[in-house]
């Protein structure tokens, strides 16, 4: 089934529509920069501006970089506060015209991944981090999805974690691959303390770079890998949680 997947990030919109059954973008995507500030009015037109360009009138999917319950957004570290405890989804479908679902976006990732990337097939504890303006996280036990885990804000030295673990952090300070991939180690590991995964996929853009930071890993236990769907994932999660029958917990 083709649904339109919509990916909120911190600093760009994308979106494309996805054949849920493979995962594949059966259109180009389009990209939008995120407004700034990124308040709930203009993200909601930017979001419609993307409906619109693919002239959708199904069913949207659309991925938030914070807490999503039931519709409702609780956090927003790295937009604005005004999205907190809004009835995001039913704002977003009322702007664009469409029955929208909406998810957190490492949720949705972490959905494609273990559907049609680096998880596919595999059961235990499987932890999908995404690296990009913050850090996400998605937890599965045997496939199945715990959502909101937010575990990229746990406490490290004193700071929140996404602020040495992110990709955005390692642009910022102009660390090298080395130094943050120290920096990651270390928040992969306290991650780790406390939910022990077999697997962990790393994921957003960064990780089409794997190369230079995975060799650096020295103290986390579990296998690392990179994410394969990289910055489509977020899009496909999108438009498979929006699809009848799709489980995303
Ligand atoms: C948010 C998460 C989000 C992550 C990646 C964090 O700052 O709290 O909800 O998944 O950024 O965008």
């Amino acid at each position: 089934m083709e649904i339109l997947g919509i990916d909120i990030g911190g600093s760009g919109i994308k979106g494309a529509p996805v054949e849920t059954q493979t995962g594949d973008f059966t259109r180009d995507r389009m990209r939008v920069e995120t407004p700034e500030p990124a308040k709930p009015g203009p993200v909601a037109k930017s979001v419609a501006e993307i409906v619109h360009h693919f002239d959708w009138d199904g069913p949207v999917g659309v991925t938030f970089p914070g807490v999503v319950i039931d519709g409702v957004t609780r956090t927003a570290a790295n937009l604005t506060d005004k999205w907190v405890g809004l009835q995001a989804r039913d704002l977003l479908a009322e702007e664009c015209g469409v029955p929208v679902t909406l998810l957190n976006d490492a949720d949705a990732a972490g959905v494609a991944e273990m559907t049609y990337g680096a998880g596919r097939g595999r059961e235990g504890t499987v932890l999908v981090v995404t690296l990009g303006t913050g850090v996400g996280s998605a937890l599965f036990t045997d496939g199945r999805l715990m959502p909101n885990t937010e575990l990229g804000h746990i406490e490290i030295r004193g700071k929140d974690g996404e602020k040495r673990a992110s990709a955005f952090a390692r642009e910022k300070h102009e660390w090298s691959w080395e130094k943050w991939a120290g920096k990651l180690d270390e928040y992969l590991r306290r991650v780790e303390d406390l939910v022990w995964p077999s697997l962990i996929i790393v994921g957003g853009g960064v990780s089409r770079h794997a190369e230079h930071f995975l060799p650096h890993l020295k103290e986390v236990r579990a296998e690392v890998v990179a994410a394969e769907l990289h910055n489509a994932a977020g899009i496909v999660g999108a438009a498979m949680a929006a699809a009848p029958r799709t489980r995303t917990g």
